[in-house]
């Protein structure tokens, strides 16, 4: 699958997932990877790797909690290629561990606030651009096996990724006559540094519930490349799960 002067923007992208997806975009032939994360620092080597591939890199300073933060790190991915490709809603985070009842309302919030409304502002920037352009455009959302699936003790996170699953459903329906298809990739449990703080037998007990086991974002970016590319052009509303994401038993 080739991805051919593209022009694509990750959120979240100075992370495990958002890292890997750059560079295998930049692998793939996109022309222009815009990416954006809390801490700009933290993106510098990778937008050097990026541009080493023979790729332009642009790094941007991202909160996907601030509407105008997302507007500006998507005008500037259209900015020098005039138009946007592929927009990846990537950034997200874990919820402390915890029962409903031990969580309060401001976890809760910290948790949708980022993963899923950061999709609803990132896909709103995105399609202020996109439904401009004559090919349209493509959204994929990072959603989870944890939206497919209940866990305890991540109620928030859980909660967010069925919620995300289903913004793409409407999404897609919203959109389809504006040419932009929207997906979201479902993946299973693979270490990253979403998983700072948490005991091993934490994360032990999750790598229990995937047929697969733990997984890498190596294992992941593959789901990415085929939505974005010219091979998924039929394809929209659609949840990959991958990386072993279904709950044994
Ligand atoms: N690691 C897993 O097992 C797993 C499984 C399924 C889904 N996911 C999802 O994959 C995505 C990437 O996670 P990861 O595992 O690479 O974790 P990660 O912690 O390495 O990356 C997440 C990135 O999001 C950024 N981020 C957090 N809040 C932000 C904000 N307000 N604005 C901008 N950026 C922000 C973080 O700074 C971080 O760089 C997340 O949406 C996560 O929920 C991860």
């Amino acid at each position: 699958m080739r991805l051919d002067g593209m022009s694509i923007a990750i959120t979240g992208a100075a992370g495990s997932l958002g890292s890997a997806l750059a560079l295998a975009f930049a692998e793939a032939g996109a022309a222009r990877v815009t990416i954006g994360d809390l801490d700009p620092t933290r993106l510098v080597g990778l937008g050097q790797e990026i541009e080493g591939l023979g790729c332009r890199a642009i790094t941007c300073a991202l909160d996907v909690t601030d509407p105008s933060s997302l507007d500006a790190f998507v005008d500037q991915a259209a900015a020098g290629a005039a138009r946007l490709d592929v927009m990846v809603n990537n950034a997200g985070v874990l919820n402390a561990t915890g029962r409903i009842h031990n969580l309060d309302d401001e976890e809760w919030q910290r948790v949708l606030d980022v993963n899923l409304m950061g999709a609803v502002r990132g896909t709103r920037s995105a399609v202020r651009i996109m439904r401009g352009q004559e090919k349209g455009g493509v959204i994929i959302n990072t959603a989870s096996a944890a939206g497919q699936t209940a866990w305890a003790y991540s109620g928030p996170y859980c909660v967010s990724k069925a919620a995300v699953i289903h913004l793409t459903r409407v999404a897609a329906l919203e959109y389809a006559r504006d040419r932009i298809r929207v997906n979201c990739v479902c993946p299973g449990t693979f270490l990253s540094n979403i998983h700072a703080g948490l005991p091993q037998e934490a994360i032990d007990r999750i790598a229990e519930r995937h047929p697969l086991g733990l997984g890498n974002a190596q294992n992941v970016v593959g789901a990415f490349i085929y939505l974005a590319s010219d091979g998924a052009r039929w394809t929209t509303g659609a949840a990959i799960t991958v990386d072993g994401g279904y709950s044994l038993p």
